[in-house]
């Protein structure tokens, strides 16, 4: 009987030991298994963009609130701030290497943060803005779930 119990036990720790094996193979392979097109940049190139990003954010919250305050002005200056005029400091060098949908994406972005500039500077109506904002973000989450980036590994 005791022996018995001893093979159960035995059993039991290798379908135990063998199971969370397979449990850790599958999380990193579904971490590689990442359905985003990958946007191979240099360091620096992928630390632009993603300044850019932080921006991008930074003056969603500052609409959010300013829709919140009635705070018009607000709203321009953040709206101007990631409107078309920033787009302009892209290198050439970093636009090639952009997918065309990702430059799409992003233009349409940047349009949408002067339009809820303008709105804020013309008439001011808050659910206009808003209403904006909830189409400008659409683009944010589009282009989040097609692409992310890829450091290009240095090669000598
Ligand atoms: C044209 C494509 C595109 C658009 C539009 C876009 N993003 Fe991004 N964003 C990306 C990519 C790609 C990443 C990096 C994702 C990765 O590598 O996993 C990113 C990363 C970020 C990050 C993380 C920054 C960091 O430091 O890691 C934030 C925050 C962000 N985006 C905010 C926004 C907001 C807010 C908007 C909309 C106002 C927006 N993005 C619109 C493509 C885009």
């Amino acid at each position: 009987m005791g022996k018995h119990y001893g093979w159960l036990v035995a059993l039991i720790l290798v379908i135990a030991g063998g199971g969370s094996y397979l449990a850790m193979t599958k999380n990193s392979v579904a971490q590689d298994d990442d359905a985003r097109t990958a946007i191979v940049l240099t360091a620096a190139e992928r630390n632009l963009v993603l300044g850019e990003m932080r921006a991008f954010l930074e003056s969603v919250k500052l609409i959010t609130q300013g829709i919140a305050n009635k705070d018009m002005k607000t709203i321009q200056a953040a709206g101007r701030k990631m409107g078309m005029a920033a787009a302009a400091g892209v290198p050439p060098s970093l636009a090639d290497k952009l997918p065309v949908s990702f430059k799409k994406l992003a233009g349409a972005t940047h349009k949408g943060f002067d339009a809820m500039a303008t709105e804020a500077a013309d008439i001011g109506d808050e659910k206009a803005i808003l209403v904006k904002l909830g189409v400008l973000l659409n683009n944010c989450t589009t282009c989040h779930s097609s692409y992310r980036f890829e450091v290009e590994t240095a090669r000598k």
